[in-house]
């Protein structure tokens, strides 16, 4: 039975629209009239002559409808549903993996005539163009594993003694970043001072990629038209570059991965000028079954990959935390290991995100450094307190700090938090010594480390709804300062503080800080 071509729109949690087109098969057994039973191939364009597909097959009984979602997972996802009249609803629930949950894809929309629309709020339903239409489970599924290494420890690569700094495309732009994106992004981190903060590399995330040439080799779609050219650019500029790809077949956003190239991939980065890599773990998990020794396999991989091409290129791991990457990262020759989910532009995410960390704060250490998820600063989802907080939070953990916003519309308010240099000094510091729970009171969380040159950093988070009033008795000062006659400097003031008196008392707004930085006096 021929396929059936329908155009609808989809709207990813991101905030993206997108045309797509559906296509169908449906199976013999489809109903004489419009049965939804079949294959369904979802296909997004994305604007530059390819798309990117999810494919389902859904089977009627009544208003009931079973099936999978075939393009994720090794066997598919489960999916239920109904159909009542025209309304769909899908609910695709993937499997527990290794006691690792993940949330249920909800899809939704209408089925009428031969035409079936559905949106989904799931960003990693995020689809662009394919050229084949294929319209049976066999084609749809992904392919079987391929072998692993044995498990080694590589190298250290020497990369980013400090944590790396710079700017990444996905919080702000997702699958609209272009050339033209990057080339001025280069240019307004120079222009802005960002460059002289200290932030280096201008790293592409996902959607860049096309497909692979008669030779393997992977291609760019139309947005990315010439990136030899393009790190050219920002190499002249003076600044560093990255690019992203995933051990998988696919990648988060369903665009051609690394599985099977990873030798030829990593020659290509290197041949093109690229300095860092974002390795990200989501479509290998369609092809392997999760555990610790393949995800590190997988990265080990892609590390002896990179090794061989000679150039220094910064290995970011990201597969979100799960097999405590904290431990293994720095094996796989991994200069930052994703310690969580995704961030997203809002006070509880970066909240819970930044708060989780101190826990694991001891594994960071030079060249090696747990990374929380990039920057929202500037990106319009919080106030300028949250913000506050999420920098001095992300600073006082040695995080990497990739700034995720629009650098060429910083707002003076925004540059002030993501340049304040007394801040950034804290996440450059070399000792990189770990943050510690000070104290709890109500509300206010106290987290203090230490810095190479003695001095202390104190931070006084309220987490709170409201304002509080919080504070410590000088006597108190951990870091061998306790009793000691101090120094102390505000460093979103940027100011002195009266150091004289028991104690130091401050109010800190509704979700932010009190950050100081405290030294012995010497005299
Ligand atoms: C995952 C990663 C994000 C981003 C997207 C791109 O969700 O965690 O940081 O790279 O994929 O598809």
């Amino acid at each position: 039975m021929s396929a059936t071509r329908m155009s609808r729109s989809l709207r990813l949690g991101v905030g993206l629209a997108c045309t797509l087109n559906l296509l169908a098969a449906a199976s013999p057994s489809a109903h004489a009239q419009n049965s939804i039973t079949g294959y369904w191939d979802l296909r997004i364009p994305v604007g530059d002559g390819t798309s990117r597909e999810t494919f389902f097959e859904l089977n009627a009984n009544g208003e009931a409808i079973t099936g999978r979602l075939l393009s994720r997972g090794p066997h598919g996802i489960p999916l239920a549903g109904t159909i009542s009249g025209s309304a769909v609803h899908l609910v695709a629930t993937p499997p527990v993996e290794a006691g690792r949950t993940r949330p249920p894809m909800i899809f939704d929309g209408t089925y009428q005539g031969d035409k079936l629309t559905l949106e989904s709020k799931n960003r990693r339903s995020e689809i662009s163009k394919g050229d084949a239409v294929r319209t049976t489970k066999e084609a749809a599924l992904p392919p079987a594993p391929l072998p692993l290494p044995v498990l080694r420890d590589l190298p250290d690569n020497g990369l980013v003694r400090t944590p790396p700094m710079g700017w990444n495309s996905w919080n702000k732009f997702a699958g609209r970043i272009t050339d033209a994106d990057v080339r001025t992004m280069a240019d307004a981190m120079v222009s802005s001072g960002m460059s002289k903060a200290g932030y280096v590399y201008i790293n592409i995330d996902d959607t860049w990629e096309l497909g692979r040439d008669s030779s393997g080799n992977i291609t760019t779609n139309s947005k990315f038209p010439n990136m030899k050219a393009l790190a050219d650019y920002v190499h002249s500029k003076g600044l560093k570059i990255g690019i992203y790809s995933s051990p998988g077949p696919k990648t988060c956003a369903n665009y051609e991965g690394s599985f099977g190239h990873e030798e030829q991939d990593a020659k290509t980065y290197a041949a093109w000028g690229f300095d860092y890599l974002k390795y990200d773990l989501c479509g290998a998990r369609d092809v392997y079954t999760l555990s610790e020794a393949t995800e590190r396999g997988l990265y080990q991989k892609m590390g002896e990959a990179l090794a061989k091409t000679n150039r220094p290129i910064v290995y970011s791991l990201c597969q979100y935390g799960d097999f405590d990457p904290w431990k293994w990262g720095a094996k796989v020759s991994g200069n930052s290991w994703r310690t969580t989910g995704d961030i997203e532009d809002k006070w509880a995410s970066m909240d819970k995100i930044g708060f989780s960390q101190i826990a694991i704060a001891s594994y960071t250490r030079p060249g090696h450094w747990n990374d929380p998820d990039m920057l929202e600063v500037g990106n319009g989802g919080m106030n300028a307190d949250e913000y506050r907080t999420h920098m001095s939070l992300w600073s006082m953990l040695s995080a990497p700090l990739l700034a995720g916003n629009d650098l060429r519309t910083m707002t003076d308010e925004t540059k002030s938090i993501l340049m304040n240099g007394e801040v950034i000094a804290i996440d450059q510091d070399p000792a990189a010594k770990p943050t510690q729970s000070l104290s709890k009171d109500g509300s206010v969380e106290t987290l203090w480390r230490g810095m190479q040159d003695g001095s202390i950093i104190v931070g006084i988070f309220n987490r709170g709804d409201q304002s509080a009033q919080s504070g410590f008795a000088w006597a108190t000062l951990p870091g061998g300062l306790g009793g000691k006659k101090v120094q102390a400097r505000d460093l979103w003031k940027h100011a002195a503080v009266a150091t004289t008196g028991d104690r130091f008392d401050t109010q800190v707004p509704a979700h932010g800080v009190t950050l100081l930085r405290i030294a012995s006096t010497r005299n």
